[in-house]
């Protein structure tokens, strides 16, 4: 059996990206395998959330989770914080990364351009914290999208780096978890990159139908092919990415041929897409109306989680300190 270990990050709330680019994959891969899944509120805090919000963006995200189908009897679900070892293997783990390749890392490079008032330490060593979390289990896979992919090339640089130097066998080098396929990576709507918590772009778990059949109906197009077979502006496109993740194949291939033969609506195609959203994410958000007020239930979620985690995670900071040398007197 092996050892998967994945998180998000408690800023506001999970998107469609969060959804079908990492959740539905972890509630795929919960049965075969020894499954850990945190919410990362440390990492939150490198843009500085207000403290006010923090615990109820991790509360959110911790009923999302289990509304979309996350189950505490198969899998590890926990707190970031509430496992003080991460903090430990991260500074340990800080002494493997170099500040230039650090720099060069896009999410960081992306962050800094886009807040240069708050260009932090945490920030810098965001990948650091992010081996922290899956070294801690020993992790062989990790569910990502896309965009996580160079933060988990990271993971298996530092894990490398501290094998060789110790001379020992310790650390895995963790894998992106394939589902056979590329990983996923969903649009946005407004016709460019993928859609995200920074981009502003995100159609929610959490969203009324309403409120989806409007940003849906917003979404970037042109004004039609004219030629039959031309080729995709990038706002027609991600909405086929889209419709590729939530509808049906024949009712896609229905949209393909007509845009082929130039006879489509953009309008039709995006009522169907916003249809299928909707189809997709009305019953996580109707679980998530039901979870949300039972304290009780997120508290023994989250303290067995914390438990179990910690296990393993006490087990490896024990070892990683023997391998670099820390002894008690
Ligand atoms: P975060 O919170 O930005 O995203 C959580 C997960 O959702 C995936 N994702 C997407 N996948 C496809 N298309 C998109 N548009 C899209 N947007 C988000 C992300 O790839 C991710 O899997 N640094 C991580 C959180 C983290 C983590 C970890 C993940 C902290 N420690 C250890 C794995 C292992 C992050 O910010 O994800």
């Amino acid at each position: 059996m092996e050892t998967v270990v994945s998180g998000i990050r408690s800023t506001g709330n999970l998107h469609l990206g969060n959804y079908f680019g990492a959740l539905r994959n972890f509630i795929k891969m919960q049965q075969n395998n020894r499954c850990f899944f945190f919410i990362a509120d440390y990492h939150s805090l490198t843009t500085h959330p207000d403290p006010s919000v923090l615990h109820d963006n991790v509360r959110s995200i911790l009923t999302q989770y289990l509304a979309a189908g996350l189950d505490p009897e198969q899998s590890t679900i926990y707190v970031q914080s509430d496992v003080p070892e991460v903090a430990e293997l991260y500074l340990l783990l800080n002494m493997q990364a170099y500040i230039g390749e650090l720099g060069k890392t896009a999410s960081f490079k992306d962050k800094a351009r886009k807040n240069p008032d708050n260009v932090n330490a945490g920030l810098l060593t965001y990948p650091v914290l992010m081996a922290a979390d899956i070294l801690l289990h020993k992790a062989d896979k990790v569910p990502v999208g896309k965009d996580q992919e160079q933060h988990l090339e990271m993971t298996r640089l530092y894990a490398r780096r501290f094998n060789n130097r110790y001379g020992i066998e310790f650390f895995p080098e963790s894998q992106p978890y394939n589902f056979g396929s590329e990983l996923i990576k969903v649009p946005g709507l407004d016709g460019s990159g993928k859609m995200g918590k920074s981009e502003g772009n995100g159609i929610y778990l959490t969203d009324e139908d309403s409120v989806i059949r409007k940003k849906v109906m917003k979404a970037v197009t042109d004004s039609g092919p004219t030629e039959p077979n031309s080729p995709m502006c990038d706002g027609v496109k991600n909405i086929f990415t889209l419709m590729d993740i939530v509808s049906q194949p024949d009712t896609v291939q229905y949209f393909k041929d007509k845009y082929n033969d130039c006879s489509i609506r953009y309008g039709d195609l995006k009522k169907q897409l916003a249809e299928d959203i909707i189809s997709a994410v009305a019953p996580i958000r109707q679980r998530i109306a039901e979870i949300s007020g039972d304290e009780h239930y997120l508290q023994l979620v989250t303290r067995r989680g914390a438990e179990q985690a910690r296990e393993s995670a006490v087990k490896t900071v024990a070892e990683v300190r023997q391998i670099m040398g820390i002894k008690s007197f």
